[in-house]
């Protein structure tokens, strides 16, 4: 088993057994997402899909995820194979047509993934992640309508994809709530944090699903993820 501890998990909206994986940072809770995503299926689910707008990291799995600024990504390809961006739902300047509700343009933003990604070009099966932020920080500050993640949840489960929750920018109180997906009342399979977890010094981590958080020993670890000087500020605040 990848080296995770067990988690009461009292502010995480995942219900059941959890597992933790800590971490340094944003982008190398978003690495292990990943590599928790794709192992967990032995890579015979090899897509990832994730948003166009999106902020994930700049190390190269989260870079291949993000597409919030092309200088973000200029020089730096070729990118992670295998990772399809669909466009976010932003209610104010819907991709899909200005005078569409906020609920149509969430429905437009599902039907596309349904339709057109999952009905022209990548089989489903395939697929093994969908990465997301609640709320869109770097591309925005994009707050999607009160449809969308219910209708993600329900896509993701129709095809056993997984729903992995980027709240490093958005969790930690930020919207009002511990993590900003609370707002819509869903629950993903996976949610990463980092930023303000530990008021500044560098922690993350990757909280999940104990049945998915399964890499074989010896896949994945580090060095100094929930080092005692991180987490003595956990403590404190
Ligand atoms: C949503 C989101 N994910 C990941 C990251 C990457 O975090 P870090 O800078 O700690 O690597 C950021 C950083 O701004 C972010 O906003």
């Amino acid at each position: 088993m990848l080296s995770t501890h067990q988690c009461s998990g009292g502010i995480v909206p995942i219900s059941g057994d959890k597992r933790v994986f800590y971490t340094n940072s944003g982008t190398e809770s978003i690495e292990g997402a990943m590599k928790i995503s794709r192992g967990h299926f032995r890579n015979q689910r090899p897509y990832i899909i994730a948003f166009l707008g999106a902020f994930h990291g700049r190390t190269y799995g989260s870079m291949a995820l993000t597409a919030s600024k092309p200088i973000q990504r200029f020089g730096f390809n070729p990118m992670l194979p295998n990772v399809i961006h669909i466009p976010y739902p932003y209610p104010y300047r819907c991709p899909f047509g200005k005078n569409l509700t906020e609920e149509e343009c969430g429905e437009a933003v599902l039907g596309y993934l349904e339709d057109w990604i999952f009905g022209k070009m990548v089989d489903p099966s395939e697929v093994s992640a969908i990465f997301f932020e609640p709320i869109q920080g770097e591309g925005g500050y994009v707050v999607p309508p009160k449809n969308f993640f219910p209708g993600l949840r329900k896509i993701a489960d129709k095809y056993g994809i997984l729903l992995v929750d980027d709240e490093v920018q958005a969790g930690f109180g930020r919207t009002g709530k511990w993590f900003a997906i609370e707002h819509w009342g869903v629950e993903p399979d996976i949610i990463t944090m980092a930023k303000a977890i530990a008021a500044g010094l560098p922690l993350g981590a990757i909280v999940g699903r104990a049945n998915i958080m399964d890499l074989p020993k010896g896949s994945h670890a580090n060095t100094f993820g929930g080092n005692p000087v991180a987490w003595q500020q956990v403590l404190r605040s």
